[in-house]
Protein backbone atom coordinates (compact mmCIF):
# COMPACT_ATOMS: atom_id res chain seq x y z
CA UNK A 1 0.00 0.00 0.00
CA UNK A 2 1.14 3.68 -1.02
CA UNK A 3 0.51 7.09 -0.51
CA UNK A 4 -2.46 8.24 -2.55
CA UNK A 5 -3.91 4.66 -2.54
CA UNK A 6 -7.50 4.14 -1.09
CA UNK A 7 -7.56 1.49 2.02
CA UNK A 8 -10.36 -1.43 1.26
CA UNK A 9 -13.60 -1.32 1.56
CA UNK A 10 -15.40 -4.01 4.03
CA UNK A 11 -17.05 -4.60 7.28
CA UNK A 12 -15.75 -5.24 10.59
CA UNK A 13 -18.02 -7.95 13.31
CA UNK A 14 -18.06 -5.78 16.09
CA UNK A 15 -19.26 -5.74 19.25
CA UNK A 16 -20.45 -3.01 20.94
CA UNK A 17 -21.29 -2.36 24.41
CA UNK A 18 -25.64 -2.15 24.74
CA UNK A 19 -26.81 -1.67 28.30
CA UNK A 20 -30.35 -2.57 27.06
CA UNK A 21 -28.99 -6.39 26.31
CA UNK A 22 -29.36 -8.21 29.07
CA UNK A 23 -27.54 -11.04 30.97
CA UNK A 24 -23.68 -10.37 31.93
CA UNK A 25 -22.85 -10.19 28.49
CA UNK A 26 -24.24 -6.41 27.47
CA UNK A 27 -23.11 -6.70 24.11
CA UNK A 28 -24.45 -7.32 20.56
CA UNK A 29 -22.75 -7.57 17.16
CA UNK A 30 -22.67 -4.28 15.00
CA UNK A 31 -21.16 -4.44 11.76
CA UNK A 32 -18.78 -1.51 11.14
CA UNK A 33 -17.34 -0.37 7.37
CA UNK A 34 -14.22 0.92 6.45
CA UNK A 35 -16.38 3.99 5.56
CA UNK A 36 -17.57 4.37 9.79
CA UNK A 37 -14.14 4.55 10.70
CA UNK A 38 -12.54 6.36 8.20
CA UNK A 39 -14.69 8.64 6.08
CA UNK A 40 -14.03 12.46 6.34
CA UNK A 41 -11.30 11.96 9.19
CA UNK A 42 -7.64 12.43 9.50
CA UNK A 43 -6.52 9.12 11.45
CA UNK A 44 -3.92 6.63 12.31
CA UNK A 45 -4.11 3.31 11.56
CA UNK A 46 -1.45 0.54 13.19
CA UNK A 47 -1.13 -3.29 12.76
CA UNK A 48 0.18 -5.85 14.67
CA UNK A 49 0.63 -9.41 14.74
CA UNK A 50 -1.81 -10.10 17.55
CA UNK A 51 -3.57 -9.03 20.89
CA UNK A 52 -1.79 -9.62 24.12
CA UNK A 53 1.39 -10.48 22.80
CA UNK A 54 4.09 -8.33 24.35
CA UNK A 55 5.94 -6.24 22.51
CA UNK A 56 2.06 -4.80 21.31
CA UNK A 57 0.83 -5.06 24.69
CA UNK A 58 4.28 -3.17 26.53
CA UNK A 59 4.86 -0.97 24.21
CA UNK A 60 3.32 -0.36 21.15
CA UNK A 61 -0.63 0.34 21.92
CA UNK A 62 0.72 1.97 25.17
CA UNK A 63 2.55 4.55 23.75
CA UNK A 64 0.09 5.56 21.09
CA UNK A 65 -2.17 5.87 24.23
CA UNK A 66 0.43 7.90 25.73
CA UNK A 67 1.46 9.92 22.76
CA UNK A 68 -2.39 10.52 21.19
CA UNK A 69 -3.07 14.01 22.70
CA UNK A 70 0.07 14.78 20.94
CA UNK A 71 -1.21 13.41 17.70
CA UNK A 72 -4.76 14.91 18.17
CA UNK A 73 -2.83 18.42 17.93
CA UNK A 74 -1.34 17.50 14.69
CA UNK A 75 -4.63 17.17 13.38
CA UNK A 76 -5.33 13.16 13.77
CA UNK A 77 -8.94 13.10 14.78
CA UNK A 78 -8.43 8.98 15.73
CA UNK A 79 -6.27 6.40 16.48
CA UNK A 80 -7.09 2.66 15.11
CA UNK A 81 -5.26 -0.25 16.17
CA UNK A 82 -6.18 -2.90 13.78
CA UNK A 83 -5.35 -6.95 14.31
CA UNK A 84 -6.20 -10.05 12.82
CA UNK A 85 -8.41 -10.91 16.14
CA UNK A 86 -12.00 -11.52 17.09
CA UNK A 87 -14.10 -8.83 18.57
CA UNK A 88 -14.19 -10.70 21.65
CA UNK A 89 -10.32 -11.39 21.79
CA UNK A 90 -10.11 -7.33 20.84
CA UNK A 91 -12.51 -6.23 23.36
CA UNK A 92 -10.51 -7.77 25.93
CA UNK A 93 -7.20 -6.41 25.07
CA UNK A 94 -8.79 -2.89 25.41
CA UNK A 95 -10.56 -3.32 28.58
CA UNK A 96 -6.96 -4.84 30.02
CA UNK A 97 -5.10 -1.53 28.27
CA UNK A 98 -7.71 0.55 30.59
CA UNK A 99 -7.87 2.65 26.71
CA UNK A 100 -9.03 6.07 26.47
CA UNK A 101 -7.69 7.56 23.05
CA UNK A 102 -7.37 4.26 20.87
CA UNK A 103 -10.23 2.45 19.28
CA UNK A 104 -9.46 -1.18 18.40
CA UNK A 105 -10.92 -2.85 15.01
CA UNK A 106 -10.95 -6.46 14.91
CA UNK A 107 -10.38 -8.06 11.42
CA UNK A 108 -10.91 -11.13 12.89
CA UNK A 109 -11.17 -12.96 8.79
CA UNK A 110 -8.41 -10.98 7.95
CA UNK A 111 -10.28 -9.54 5.00
CA UNK A 112 -8.99 -5.92 5.51
CA UNK A 113 -5.40 -6.98 6.33
CA UNK A 114 -5.42 -9.28 3.29
CA UNK A 115 -6.64 -6.54 1.00
CA UNK A 116 -3.80 -3.99 2.59
CA UNK A 117 -1.42 -6.21 1.15
CA UNK A 118 -0.18 -6.93 4.91
CA UNK A 119 -1.39 -10.67 5.54
CA UNK A 120 1.46 -13.28 6.89
CA UNK A 121 1.94 -16.92 7.69
CA UNK A 122 2.92 -17.05 11.24
CA UNK A 123 2.69 -20.73 11.06
CA UNK A 124 5.88 -20.62 12.73
CA UNK A 125 4.70 -19.30 16.18
CA UNK A 126 1.14 -21.18 15.92
CA UNK A 127 -0.78 -17.91 15.24
CA UNK A 128 -1.69 -18.92 11.32
CA UNK A 129 -2.62 -15.76 8.97
CA UNK A 130 -1.80 -12.38 11.08
CA UNK A 131 -0.61 -8.71 10.01
CA UNK A 132 3.00 -7.43 9.64
CA UNK A 133 3.49 -4.16 11.32
CA UNK A 134 2.46 -1.16 9.91
CA UNK A 135 1.04 2.05 10.25
CA UNK A 136 -0.24 4.79 8.21
CA UNK A 137 -2.07 8.50 8.18
CA UNK A 138 -5.41 8.27 6.65
CA UNK A 139 -6.75 11.01 5.02
CA UNK A 140 -10.78 10.25 3.97
CA UNK A 141 -9.80 6.58 3.58
CA UNK A 142 -6.71 7.79 1.42
CA UNK A 143 -3.31 6.85 2.76
CA UNK A 144 -1.50 9.64 3.49
CA UNK A 145 2.00 8.31 5.00
CA UNK A 146 2.80 4.84 5.27
CA UNK A 147 5.04 3.19 8.25
CA UNK A 148 6.09 -0.63 7.03
CA UNK A 149 8.50 -2.50 9.05
CA UNK A 150 11.39 -4.03 6.67
CA UNK A 151 11.21 -7.50 5.78
CA UNK A 152 8.02 -8.34 4.99
CA UNK A 153 8.23 -12.39 4.79
CA UNK A 154 5.97 -15.39 6.01
CA UNK A 155 7.08 -17.24 9.07
CA UNK A 156 9.74 -14.02 9.71
CA UNK A 157 12.13 -15.32 12.60
CA UNK A 158 12.37 -11.63 13.52
CA UNK A 159 9.38 -9.42 15.00
CA UNK A 160 10.85 -6.02 14.01
CA UNK A 161 9.63 -2.95 15.34
CA UNK A 162 11.14 0.39 14.62
CA UNK A 163 9.28 2.73 11.83
CA UNK A 164 5.80 2.21 13.26
CA UNK A 165 6.65 2.90 16.25
CA UNK A 166 4.73 5.80 17.70
CA UNK A 167 7.13 7.77 18.17
CA UNK A 168 9.14 7.69 14.83
CA UNK A 169 5.70 8.48 13.56
CA UNK A 170 5.16 11.31 16.21
CA UNK A 171 9.01 12.53 14.76
CA UNK A 172 8.20 12.33 11.00
CA UNK A 173 4.60 14.14 11.65
CA UNK A 174 6.35 17.08 13.47
CA UNK A 175 9.09 17.42 11.11
CA UNK A 176 6.15 17.46 8.24
CA UNK A 177 5.15 20.33 10.00
CA UNK A 178 7.62 22.31 10.48
CA UNK A 179 8.74 22.14 6.73
C1 LIG B 1 5.32 -9.39 20.42
O1 LIG B 1 4.56 -8.44 20.28
O2 LIG B 1 6.23 -9.35 21.22
C2 LIG B 1 5.09 -10.62 19.61
C3 LIG B 1 4.36 -10.54 18.45
C4 LIG B 1 4.14 -11.69 17.71
C5 LIG B 1 4.65 -12.89 18.13
C6 LIG B 1 5.38 -12.96 19.30
C7 LIG B 1 5.60 -11.82 20.04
Amino acid sequence: MHAGRQIPQVIFKTRFRDDKVEGPNPFRWQDMTTADYYAGKRVIVFSLPGAFTPTCSTYQLPDFEKLAPQFKGLGIEEIYCVSVNDAFVMNAWGKSQNLLNIKLIPDGSAEFTRKMGMLVAKDNLGFGMRSWRYAATVNDCIVEEWFEEDGYCDNCAEDPYGVSDPNNILSNLKTKVAA
